[in-house]
């Protein structure tokens, strides 16, 4: 579309007093935002409801005319919740459309619900309250992955896995112990939107367009109205303001980088390969060509979706970056990223909580892997430092050619004959096995924050006390 069609519209009814004519098709597509900015009604709604009210408390707007506006927007409310409005994109935003629709209903009077306010402290105040909102829901989604990630950790405090680095077995840990460590990014997350929310939470409303008004405001009313703590300290800043947009970005990128690692891990487990743990079926899909398969798509996507989240962040931070004070129309620019990452992160929260819930953990196959690669190696080399006084390095040499051996007669470390052991190092005696048995090994890791069962047991514990002291 480049040629520029001529649009039958008159000029807007909001603000086309000084132009002669009205927009070409391409400045309605290019400047319309009411497509995806509806997302924002009820917050506008509420916001359009608090200005009034301090209006008519101030004086500023009569009884008769305040209480019309109020009904008329309880009205349109009603009409946005049952999808009867009809949003016009030739009224460009969420902010126009509803207060031409309030006019509709209630005559003039509805055109004094704009004193002492503009589109520029009324959309910055609308994006805080959807934010706001936004990481309450995001909290509650958190909570819900934490408690499935706890619930598995209890069932599998005890069951054997091989702990990788380089994604090659390093040492046996529990999967509880693994689902803990995911416990503990996702706290993170939550400590990051909770920062978020609180340094968003102070009201634009009553900047203006930029320098305040003549007005005679209550600029504490609304604030309190709306639940913020106070208004915004700065009428410049309060419009142009996007930080709290990109905090809350950069706190959903890192939540879909912790859950795209997530979602790695379980392509890997589910794969034949592995087999370390069986999908559900209701979180799988099949192959359209080999009926065998049962692919990991939801893990896969949300391993995706992190790509969407951190271009969303990206984006917003490139929009951002050189733009004067105060508002400029880049920041319309605000809205879509925000939404197209909170829809991708709730998603992925969604899925891999099912995900996590429900998949089904092969507890044989772990342990079998546990037990490969050598992985009581390390315990075999603090054994002879714990029983032989053997300097830890040295320790390591030695436990290197015993794994070299063997690697060589194909066989597990305590598969190792007890005399070939010794031939290695003679101080070795028949108590070692002991830790060369992985379950064994675990037991020893009981250092704090290590992956014996008791310690993963006590994690949990702390865990489930700290989800229900945040429940209150
Ligand atoms: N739709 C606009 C936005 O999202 C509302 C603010 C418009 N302000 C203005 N001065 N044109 O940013």
């Amino acid at each position: 579309m480049t040629d520029r069609q001529k649009l039958q519209n008159p000029q807007n009814p909001l603000w086309g007093g000084r132009f002669a004519a009205g927009p070409d098709a391409v400045m309605e597509a290019i400047n319309a935002s009411v497509d995806f900015d509806q997302r924002l009604a009820a917050q506008d709604i509420a916001g359009s409801q608090a200005h009034c009210r301090m209006l008519m408390a101030q004086g500023i707007v009569s009884e008769a005319d305040g209480q019309a506006i109020l009904e008329g927007l309880d009205q349109v409310a009603a009409e946005i919740a049952d999808g009867s409005f009809d949003f016009k994109r030739e009224l460009e935003d969420v902010h126009l459309n509803i207060e031409a629709r309030l006019r509709e209903i209630i005559g003039p009077a509805a055109g004094r619900l704009h004193t002492a306010r503009s589109r520029n402290d009324q959309v910055a105040t609308d994006l805080r309250l959807w934010v706001r909102q936004a990481c309450d829901g995001m909290e509650d989604a958190l909570v819900g992955l934490q408690s499935a990630l706890v619930e598995r950790a209890e069932q599998h405090a005890d069951t054997l896995m091989p702990g990788f680095t380089h994604l090659q077995t390093a040492q046996p840990v529990t999967f509880g112990h693994h689902m803990m460590a995911y416990f503990e990014m996702f706290g993170r997350d939550r400590g990051r939107l909770a920062d978020c929310r609180r340094r968003l939470n102070e009201c634009p409303l009553g900047a203006g367009a930029l320098a305040g008004t003549s007005f005679a405001i209550d600029r504490d009313m609304t604030a309190h109205e709306l639940g913020f703590a106070k208004p915004a300290a700065n009428s410049m800043d309060a419009v142009s303001d996007r930080d709290f947009a990109l905090e809350y970005l950069a706190a959903l990128a890192l939540v879909a980088v912790h859950l795209s690692r997530l979602g790695e891990e379980i392509v890997l487990w589910a794969s034949p390969q592995f087999a370390f743990v069986t999908l559900p079926d209701a979180l799988s899909t099949g192959s359209s060509i080999m009926p065998q398969k049962k692919n990991p798509d939801a893990a896969e996507l949300t391993r995706a979706k992190a790509g969407r989240v951190i271009g969303a962040l990206t984006g917003l931070l490139v929009t951002l970056k050189g733009l004067p004070l105060t508002y400029s129309k880049d920041l319309q620019e605000d809205k879509e990223p925000v939404f197209d990452a909170s829809d991708s992160v709730a998603l992925g929260l969604t899925a891999m909580t099912g995900m996590v819930a429900e998949m089904t953990v092969n507890e044989g196959p772990m342990a079998v892997a546990a037990g490969t690669g050598f992985s009581t190696a390390t315990d075999l080399a603090d054994w002879l430092v714990q029983n032989v006084d053997m300097p830890f390095r040295e320790a390591h040499e030695v436990t290197g050619r015993i794994v070299r051996l063997a690697e060589d007669q194909g066989v597990t470390l305590d598969q190792l004959a007890l005399e070939d052991l010794q031939t290695v190092a003679p101080a070795l005696t028949k108590e070692v096995y002991a830790v060369l048995d992985p379950a064994r090994a675990l037991a020893g890791r009981s250092s704090a924050g290590g992956t014996a069962p008791e310690r993963v047991r006590e994690a949990v514990e702390v865990a489930r006390r700290i989800l229900a002291d945040q429940a209150q």
